[in-house]
């Protein structure tokens, strides 16, 4: 019979019988209910209400309205046939105020969802951290302050008490490069500081209370799995001028969170790099001991590649990111499929003791809704199939990629971008909350059951 993907250029073969296949979202993208039931302000609440820092002033509030219909968005994923959904838990909302006692009905809300997603043979893939700090722990100093480490731990454990004996998939952190560089370096994500030394101080109490975080989840879920979640980018300076930049930037981006998970160490050229920004005392004896762990899979999030030159505007940031002849999707990330392939062979090439595990990777497109109600987006179609290829492609190159999760479920909150940028496989209507499987969503399902049935 002829292979039905033969015109995407990536076969459901290409993948081992134990692929894990998913979807992914995160609890302030989806959720709304930011004031139900006993959830706290976030960090998100605070920075969406500031004027100016997201765009048309869009907040959370509502988003998908998925605290109220988690019934039907677990339908949503069964359908599309995946094996996996992953999650992340709103931290303000399963832990209440500054005692950090658990909030029960909001516990009550993730507690439900796990058995939901099992009763629909879908395993859990729970994220402790994406992005929503308690704003009572920023106003304690936020992750510059070595204290907030030590309060992840307990929303680990906590998390670790109540779903431990169903969740088989941990994730701590998502991306602590955005939460502390992004956060309290560039200030265009919340709590929306701008201070250098902070986002250094940041990204190692992140990274501590990971390491912390695995400790508490060993002791509480000893039968599950547990890894985070970097955002990795391959970065290419545009000529020989840039070289020294792109090794700058590579480290920061990827070496200085990679090395010390996996190896237990700082990049001494980073670290050389960082100078004043990374004072005497801020890492203590044994914190490279607690930031690397042992794990068992690393998350590794791509959407694009780094291309840099050093600005041509002096008295500017040192860095300009550059386009090369691709296509670009509607936020202006260019579509780089062979970037994922690179990532991840450079990955386990480099820090070889971990499977690799997709946790994100999707596009953005200005998806319409067609008269017949139908949502055709055949571009995020063709960078789904290409970035699939491109984790064929690494795994034939050695990487053991195990798994891989579409960004996202369901259009939703884009940060500082609002609601504009829809990455779904199903697209939302916002006013009405009516959810639409997307071309490319009943492609992914067909592509997803081919590949389970060949188990
Ligand atoms: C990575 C983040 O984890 C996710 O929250 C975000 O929506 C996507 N990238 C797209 O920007």
């Amino acid at each position: 019979m002829l292979d039905p993907f033969a015109t995407s250029g990536v076969s459901p073969r290409e993948f081992p019988p134990d692929f894990v296949w998913g979807a992914a979202t995160a609890a302030y993208q989806i959720e709304g209910a930011v004031a139900e039931d006993g959830r706290t302000p976030s960090i998100w609440d605070t920075f969406a209400a500031r004027p100016g820092a997201v765009r048309r002033g869009e907040t959370g509030e509502v988003a998908c309205d998925h605290y109220h219909r988690s019934t039907e968005d677990v339908a949503l994923v069964r359908d599309l046939g995946v094996g996996a959904y992953r999650f992340s838990i709103s931290w303000p909302r399963v832990l209440s105020g500054r005692d950090g006692a658990l909030n029960a009905r909001g516990a009550a809300f993730y507690d439900r969802l796990v058995d939901d997603l099992l009763a629909a043979d879908v395993d859990p893939w729970v994220t402790l951290y994406h992005w929503d700090l308690p704003q009572h722990l920023e106003n304690a100093g936020g992750w510059p302050a070595r204290d907030t480490a030590e309060r992840f731990a307990d929303l680990a454990a906590a998390v670790g008490d109540l779903l431990g004996d169903r969740v088989g998939h941990f994730i701590t952190l998502n991306e602590p490069w955005c939460s502390a560089f992004l956060g309290y370096g560039s200030g265009i994500h919340a709590p929306g500081v701008r201070d250098g030394a902070a986002a250094v101080a940041a990204s190692h109490h992140l990274l501590l209370g990971h390491g912390l975080a695995v400790d508490a989840l060993r002791a509480t879920a000893p039968g599950a799995r547990v890894g985070i979640t970097l955002n990795l980018y391959p970065v290419t300076g545009v000529d020989e001028a840039s070289a020294d930049l792109a090794r700058r930037i590579d480290g920061l981006q990827n070496r200085w969170f990679l090395d010390p998970v996996l190896l237990g160490t700082h990049p001494a050229d980073v670290v050389a790099d960082l100078g004043p920004l990374l004072p005497d005392g801020l890492v203590r004896d044994g914190d490279l001991d607690v930031t690397s762990r042992p794990l068992d899979f690393l998350g590794v999030n791509y959407y694009t590649r780094h291309v840099v030159r050093p600005s041509a505007y002096p008295g500017t940031n040192a860095v300009e990111f550059g386009h090369r002849d691709l296509p670009s999707a509607a936020n202006g990330w260019e579509v780089d499929p062979d970037g994922l392939t690179e990532i991840l062979v450079r990955v386990a090439r480099d820090y070889p003791s971990l499977p690799l595990v997709v946790t994100e990777n999707g596009s953005a497109w200005a998806d319409r809704v067609a008269a017949d109600g139908t949502v055709d987006d055949p571009d995020r179609l063709a960078y789904l199939a290409t970035h699939l290829a491109a984790c064929a492609r690494a795994r034939e190159q050695g990487a053991d990629v195990a798994g891989y999760f579409a960004w996202s479920l369901l259009d939703n909150f884009e940060w500082a971008e609002g609601y504009d940028m829809r990455f779904g496989l199903v697209h939302v209507d916002f006013a009405t909350q009516r959810r639409t499987v997307k071309t490319s969503g009943e492609w992914y399902a067909r592509f997803v059951g081919a590949a389970r049935e060949i188990l």
